[in-house]
């Protein structure tokens, strides 16, 4: 059935990914986005833009539409240290405005970009959904409180909500690719050093309990994560918040992932070894368990097409 929705950080990486799913499965999409980090280059015809932010969003929704994908965030962890009530603010108060529009006009789902960070740093082998939220900064503070927002929201007013937990989200959509500013994702930064744009990666603990010392992640690619959205929008259900991790429950070192880059790209990837940073975990990965079996979710795609498919779109569209 086609659908009107509103994607609030549609010109942002994964929202732009995102609508372009929607629109390609023939629904009617409107974007609000106040392009702070978000591109006025991004192509996506059928969509509606509105710039704005998405604490007025009050001025765009009405009961014409059928939900909201609520992408639209800060999500700077060091920044959110330094200046957290930028996340406050940009986060906690602009949502719960949001939610506010929904519910005087009537909209009755969200979908909501909810992060492993969260959790924190969990001391287990793979993180389920009932893993005990401790955020250990701002940023993943502002993100669980918008998540026991929607939770309150869904049982005292009915909303249909769920929230997505994201890991370490990579890849590209032909040209729709990473473009953060500053960049502070490993798989670009090291695309960057193949090109030769920058002199060396830094590889951050080479110490760590793991199979090769670096830290490992759960990278999940970025067109399967808009299949998610997909599914959620379907399940989601009056009156209920659903939380689901997405990623692939396959841990991937920082080694593999620079092996990856050299061998995708054929380029040399000079790197030197830096300490750990405070409050990098050595191990994140997801179970997508539960999205699984409720969703029907299935990613598809392993960390070396993330690095194809982002260094594909580095070398046409950059
Ligand atoms: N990239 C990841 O690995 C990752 C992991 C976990 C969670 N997430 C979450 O996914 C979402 C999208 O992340 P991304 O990497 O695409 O970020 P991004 O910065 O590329 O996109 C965010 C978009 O939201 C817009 N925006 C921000 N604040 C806004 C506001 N107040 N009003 C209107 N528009 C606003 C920005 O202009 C931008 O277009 C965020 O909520 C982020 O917290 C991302």
């Amino acid at each position: 059935m086609r659908v009107k929705l509103l994607v609030t950080g549609g010109a942002g990486y994964i929202g732009a990914v995102v609508v372009q799913r929607l629109l390609q499965d023939g629904h009617c999409v409107e974007v609000l986005d106040n392009f702070s980090t978000g591109h006025e280059d991004v192509e996506l015809p059928g969509a509606v833009w509105h710039r704005g932010d998405i604490s007025d969003a009050g001025e765009v929704l009405d009961s014409s539409f059928n939900g909201v994908v609520h992408l639209a965030a800060k999500s700077l962890v060091g920044e959110s240290v330094e200046h957290p009530e930028r996340y406050w603010h940009g986060n906690i108060v602009a949502s719960l405005r949001l939610i506010d529009a929904m519910r005087e006009v009537g909209v009755p789902r969200m979908v909501f970009s909810s992060t492993a960070a969260v959790y924190g740093e969990p001391q287990v082998d793979k993180i389920t959904e009932d893993v005990p939220p401790t955020p250990t900064n701002p940023y993943g503070a502002s993100k669980l409180a918008i998540d026991q927002m929607l939770t309150a929201e869904a049982k005292a007013h009915g909303l249909a909500a769920v929230s997505l937990r994201y890991f370490n989200v990579a890849g590209a959509s032909g040209a729709l690719s990473e473009r953060h500013d500053p960049e502070t994702h490993l798989i670009p930064n090291l695309l960057r050093v193949a090109m030769g744009e920058r002199p060396e990666a830094k590889i951050f603990g080479t110490d760590y309990p793991t199979r090769d010392g670096t830290a490992i992640r759960d990278y999940i690619h970025v067109v399967d994560l808009a299949d998610a959205h997909v599914r959620a929008l379907h399940a989601a259900t009056g009156g209920e918040h659903a939380v689901y991790n997405l990623g692939t429950g396959i841990g991937t070192s920082v080694r593999e992932i620079i092996d990856a880059v050299r061998d995708v790209t054929g380029c040399e990837v000079p790197t030197s070894e830096a300490p750990r940073r405070a409050g990098d975990p050595a191990v994140l990965v997801a179970s997508g368990d539960l999205a699984a079996a409720e969703l029907g979710w299935h990613p598809q795609r392993n960390a070396r097409q993330m690095v194809k498919d982002a260094w594909n779109a580095l070398q046409q569209f950059s």
